[in-house]
């Protein structure tokens, strides 16, 4: 399959982390998010978590309204952000597990044993012209049910092998990354827009950059990270170089 060019969703939450720290109005997610733009970035992803701990209401709002490319609204599928999302009515919602306790999202989406729920849920999404991702693992049920329900899109949560790789257990991560591959051309077969994100670095990012069925990457807290070092817009262009040559 002749690999299309990948497109880079930058995650723009761990700015507002810094900014919360001290509560204080800098760094501003939205100059991030417009520096990423002028970078090359091909969206903007942002999570409105339940208790807030990064991007605020408020945020949200100035992203969907200062930026010039698609805004992808990720979020827990609760009343709270179906009501928030149907008004801005930004470009994509993602939705994701979330629990109080975790540091960053742990694990995929459970769509297969919620279809009835998530089927009604998405519907007014899906009416307002969103389209409506799952971050599911790469489980062929989670992304049958996401296909059942009438997802636009899959994101295939990429941190198992994220985590795999930093530990230097490349056999693992290579199954890990072998269950990816098929997950992703499982989920083209029925339809589905495929993407992937969690944990991705310049180190690992090649092998996921280039499965020939993805047409999108999320990636945060790395290049934010890594903005310290080298600034955020030369930082999200090696990245974009990097991705750019694993599919070549
Ligand atoms: N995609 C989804 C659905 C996520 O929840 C996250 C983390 O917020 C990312 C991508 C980006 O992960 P990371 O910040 O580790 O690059």
């Amino acid at each position: 399959m002749a690999r299309e060019r990948l497109r880079l969703g930058v995650n723009i939450d761990h700015v507002a982390t810094v900014r919360n720290a001290r509560g204080s109005a800098w760094p501003d997610p939205l100059r991030a998010a417009l520096l990423a733009e002028a970078a090359g970035a091909d969206g903007i992803t942002a999570h409105l978590r339940e208790d807030r701990r990064h991007i605020r209401d408020a945020d949200m709002e100035a992203l969907h309204a200062g930026i010039g490319i698609p805004l992808n609204f990720e979020c827990a599928a609760t009343a709270e952000m179906a009501r928030i999302a149907l008004r801005l009515k930004p470009h994509a919602v993602c939705l994701v597990p979330e629990k109080r306790e975790e540091r960053t999202t742990e694990g995929g989406l459970d769509v297969a044993g919620d279809v009835a729920r998530l089927t009604d849920y998405i519907a007014p999404l899906r009416a307002a012209g969103c389209r409506v991702s799952m971050f599911v693992g790469h489980d062929a049920r989670q992304i049958e049910a996401s296909a059942r329900i009438g997802a636009a899109v899959v994101e295939l949560h990429t941190g198992h092998y994220s985590d795999l790789h930093a530990e230097g257990r490349e056999a693992e991560a290579e199954t890990e990354l072998a269950a990816l591959r098929e997950g992703a051309r499982l989920a083209h077969s029925l339809g589905l827009e495929v993407h992937a994100g969690h944990g991705l670095t310049y180190d690992n990012v090649a092998p996921v950059a280039a499965i020939p069925e993805l047409r999108e990457l999320n990636i945060g807290h790395f290049l934010i990270g890594e903005a310290i070092f080298l600034g955020l817009g030369p930082a999200i262009e090696e990245m974009r170089r990097r991705m750019d040559k694993a599919r070549t």
